[in-house]
Order: C-alpha cells, then sequence, then structure tokens
C-alpha cells in the first residue's frame, strides 16, 4: 500500500504553497474569472523544445463566462462553456478560445437569462413550467465538461444527453445533436469509455421518473445510435459523474447522495435536488456489459466519487481504482463563493482501491494514496480495463511534497502534479510556486503503443500536456511534461489568463486520424 509522501523520487521544483490570506483574494481567483475575448489560431511564444513527434490537437472544455446579465452563477459547473484548442505541430503552439454557441449560450446572450437549470443555478420558471419539465424535462446543451467524437466530428459533451458538434479548425459551433429515442435517458456522463476491441463508445445514464433506473448504453464510435446494454431499476437514483470499465463488465460507485424527485418541483438547483442520506452506504453496482445483464451490488464504506481512474479484471476479481471522498462536501466547496474565497479545503479525495470477488461476494477496500488528488489520468489507450502501473493526478504540496506537512488539511486549490507508481509504491511530483495545473492529459509517443502492438513498451512512454495557471504573470501556459520523469521539457505561453477547465482530448496527426477514438 503507497502513502502519502513516501519514497518522493523526483523534486525538480521548491515547494513554498501559495496559501491566500485570509480576507483577500486567492492568487488564483483570475481562473474563476469571467473572459469575453475569443482568440483564433494564436502563435505561443515556446519556451524548451516541443518534441517534433508530439504532432496533433489538444481539445480542452470548461466554463468561459459566469454571469447571465447582471447575476453570478452559483457553481463552477454552471459557467457557459467555452473550447479551447491547442494546435501542436514541429514544435509550435497556437491556441483559439471560443465560446460554445449552444441554445444555452444563445438565449443567455438574447434574454439575459438561463434557458435551463444548470448544476447549481436555476432558470425562471413558474410552478407550472417545473411540473412541465418533470414529465417532459427541456435538458440543457451548455457543454462544458469534456469533449467526444461522432466519427471524425469533434462534439462538446455534458452530463445531459445533448452533444454539441464544432469545427475543428474554428471551432465554430455546427449544431446540437439531441438524441434518439433508443435510450431512454435523462442524464448521461461527460465520461464515456471507449471499447477499442469492438470500437464502440460505452455510457452510463439515469432517467428519472415514475420508474427511475440507471441505463449502461453504448454506440458504434462513428455514429449516432445508441443501445441499451442493461437497466436496473432504482427509487432514488445518486448523483454519479463516471464509471469504470473492464474488458467485461461496467462498474458504478453508487453514493449516499440521493435525488428527491420531488426536490426537482421546487426552486432548488439540480443538484441541491440531492440529498446525503446519513443511513446509506455506498455501493459498487457491477454491470456484465457482454450479457447485458447486471450482476450484483457491493456495499462499501459510504463514500462520493467524482472520477473513476482505471478498472480491470484479475482472475475472479473486479479492480476498481478511483478518487474517493468521505462525503458529498466537495460539491458545496466548488460553488463559486467558496472556490473564490480561497480558505477552502483544496477539493481533492484520496486513490481508493476497490477488490471485488465476483466469487465470494465480498470487497475489499484500500487507500493506494492520501488526497488531495482530483483529475485521475492514464495511458488510456494502452492500459484502460488492463491492469497498471501508471497513474496521474492533480495534488498538492502540501500534500505530496517532501516537505509537507502531513498534519492538517491544505487549503486552496490543487497545485501539483503527481505520478504514481502503482507497483513500487513511490511518488513523484512536479510543482512551481504559485502556478496551478489542470488535468495532466497523457499522449503516447508516435507510434503510440496499443496491447496489440507492442505490449513491452513502457506505458509511461510520452508526455503529460496540462494547462496552468502562472499567478504571478496572471496568464495560462501549456506545460509539456515528460511522462517518465514528470520533469518539464517545455511551456507554451498563451495570450491571457483562461479560467480554469475541466477536461479534454489529444487526437494525434497520424495514421490512427481517421479513427473517432482517443
Ligand atoms: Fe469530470
Amino acid at each position: 500500500m503507497l502513502s502519502s509522501g513516501r519514497l518522493l523520487k523526483l523534486v525538480p521544483q521548491s515547494y513554498l504553497v501559495s496559501v491566500p490570506t485570509v480576507g483577500m483574494d486567492p492568487a488564483y481567483r483570475v481562473g474563476l474569472e469571467s473572459i469575453s475575448r475569443e482568440y483564433d489560431r494564436v502563435e505561443c511564444p515556446v519556451d524548451g523544445e516541443i518534441p517534433l513527434w508530439l504532432s496533433g490537437t489538444l481539445f480542452r472544455n470548461g466554463p468561459g463566462r459566469f454571469e447571465v446579465d447582471d447575476s453570478d452563477l452559483t457553481h463552477w459547473f454552471d459557467g457557459l462553456a467555452m473550447l479551447r484548442r491547442f494546435r501542436i505541430d514541429d514544435g509550435s503552439v497556437t491556441v483559439s478560445n471560443r465560446f460554445l454557441r449552444s441554445k444555452e449560450y444563445t438565449h443567455v446572450t438574447e434574454q439575459g437569462e438561463l434557458r435551463c437549470d444548470q448544476f447549481g443555478t436555476t432558470a425562471p420558471k413558474s410552478i407550472v413550467g417545473r411540473l412541465t419539465g418533470l414529465l417532459n424535462p427541456e435538458l440543457t446543451d451548455n457543454a462544458s465538461i469534456s469533449v467526444d467524437r461522432i466519427g471524425t466530428d469533434p462534439v462538446a459533451i455534458t452530463e445531459t444527453p445533448n452533444a454539441v458538434a464544432f469545427d475543428s479548425e474554428t471551432l465554430e459551433t455546427t449544431g446540437t445533436i439531441s438524441p434518439d429515442d433508443s435510450v431512454e435517458i435523462t442524464g448521461s456522463l461527460g465520461h464515456p469509455h471507449y471499447d477499442f476491441d469492438h470500437e464502440t463508445v460505452v455510457n452510463m445514464g439515469v432517467r428519472f421518473g415514475r420508474q427511475s433506473a440507471y441505463v449502461l448504453f453504448e454506440r458504434s464510435a462513428e455514429g449516432t445510435i445508441r443501445r441499451p446494454i442493461s437497466t436496473l431499476p432504482v427509487d432514488q437514483p445518486a448523483y454519479f459523474h463516471s464509471f469504470g470499465l473492464t474488458e467485461q463488465y461496467a462498474v458504478l460507485l453508487e453514493s449516499p447522495l440521493r435525488l428527491n424527485p420531488l426536490s426537482l418541483l421546487s426552486d432548488r438547483s439540480f443538484i441541491e435536488s440531492y440529498a446525503w442520506d446519513d443511513n446509506r452506504e455506498s455501493n459498487l453496482l457491477v454491470f456484465d456489459r457482454l450479457a447485458g445483464e447486471f450482476v450484483d451490488r457491493f456495499p462499501v464504506e459510504p463514500c462520493f466519487v467524482f472520477h473513476h481512474a482505471n478498472a480491470f479484471e484479475r482472475g475472479n476479481e473486479l479492480v476498481v481504482d478511483c478518487i474517493a471522498f468521505a462525503d458529498d462536501t466537495v460539491i458545496d466547496s466548488l460553488f463559486l463563493d467558496q472556490l473564490r474565497g480561497g480558505e477552502i479545503p483544496a477539493p481533492g479525495g484520496d486513490l481508493r482501491r476497490y477488490r471485488l470477488s465476483l466469487s465470494e461476494g465480498t470487497v475489499d477496500e484500500n487507500t493506494l494514496l492520501s488526497g488531495p488528488l482530483e483529475f485521475p489520468m492514464i495511458n488510456y489507450r494502452q492500459v484502460s480495463t488492463q491492469p497498471y502501473r501508471y497513474l496521474y493526478a492533480a495534488g498538492h504540496t502540501a500534500a505530496h511534497s517532501p516537505e509537507a506537512d502531513q498534519d492538517g488539511q491544505p487549503t486552496g486549490l490543487l497545485d501539483a502534479l503527481v505520478k504514481v507508481d502503482l507497483d513500487d509504491g513511490t511518488n513523484t511530483v512536479w510543482s512551481e510556486p504559485g502556478v496551478y495545473p489542470s488535468e495532466p492529459v497523457f499522449v503516447a509517443r508516435d507510434p503510440p503503443a496499443t496491447p496489440d502492438v507492442d505490449a513491452d513498451r513502457p506505458a509511461d512512454d510520452g508526455v503529460l500536456l496540462s494547462v496552468m495557471l502562472d499567478t504571478d504573470a496572471e496568464q495560462s501556459v501549456l506545460v509539456v511534461l515528460d511522462a517518465a520523469s514528470v520533469s518539464e521539457i517545455a511551456r507554451a505561453e498563451l495570450p491571457t489568463a483562461f479560467p480554469f477547465g475541466f477536461h479534454g482530448q489529444w487526437y494525434p496527426d497520424d495514421s490512427r486520424a481517421h479513427r473517432s477514438m482517443p
């Protein structure tokens, strides 16, 4: 078992933690403010040398504006979606950013009010409108969570089934893709999985109604036609944000954060319609996606999970890794007034491993690395659904650096990147004072390794791409790190400070470019 701070192999920077002063705005606040300007393929000065094999496009998604008319949106997840595009070729970088011209965005800019409820902010509606909406809900297309592809066309995705297509060169919005009726769901996840063997995209949805249900479904990588795999009725659905996938199974961590359907009739926001039920445990729900049936429910200690990291089968055992929080208070900490205040505990959980014995019906859980950690990342193409060695995540210097004070809860945002070696129990940390990383996107060295082609190739042979906020310069930078050593190779200076983003995808310019999956 790994423990926090044990055997740090590489410490490339000093570890002065940028802790905000009471009563003052934290230095990272600029990363939580709106931006209005849109840049179109602007050249970014590069310090260092970007490897020539690194040729492709990184699309990132996240909020770009946090106000509607004169009113503030309340939660970090509510901001209007703004795409970021980083084109890397021949050692150079250009950047673009563009607001998604969703129906939500158009309505907000033209009417000065929300069209649909967002995660933490409600749209103005009468009680009649709410009743009507309960029966036939209008779901937002403010798709700010991540990026996917349908065929070769990129789309912005969120936690409703509405995806928004955009041009891969200009980022211009080309239209909202509303779902067909083949899978009856109210919500789906911004973290779909890719089944490379079957060339399908697998996702989990939830249906609210007289009979609510969790719905596991898939679509071909090339098309929009969806197919339900398995449906599990549930009385009070849990809120969930991602799930785990193995070669045969899908695993969902169902927390005690449960929906009260009557709350949807109130003025409460989507997430405030859920409440933590102290009388419930968490469950790992296992679906056999090949047989198309629900397998079993494995009770575990109460916890809340945003992000699964990886899952795989080992003999008769399912191994499920995720970032787990003790409860749902992290959601409250991501309301903008909390985040901007700066005195919050750092919003990150522990790296948790569950081992499920399908034959015995038992589950074992342990913490692989104490947090705060978030935004877990793996060499997805090579090790997703497989036993694996390396995991990357955003961490915190006050918890993960050699000088870390193990007493007390780190505050402020995550300010480091951590590489976890699950085999030898070591951690490698990168950080720089005043610099706040985003999700580290792993890009395999070209030509990319695949389980079929090169099983022996090290899974950390590649780079990490992370858009970071340099608070001293009040400027965002795209940092390229060697994934093996977690040391900086190069950084590109962006023309301004972008708001912190959520997730994205890298699409390489190689022979796989015709393929829709990353
Ligand atoms: Fe996420």
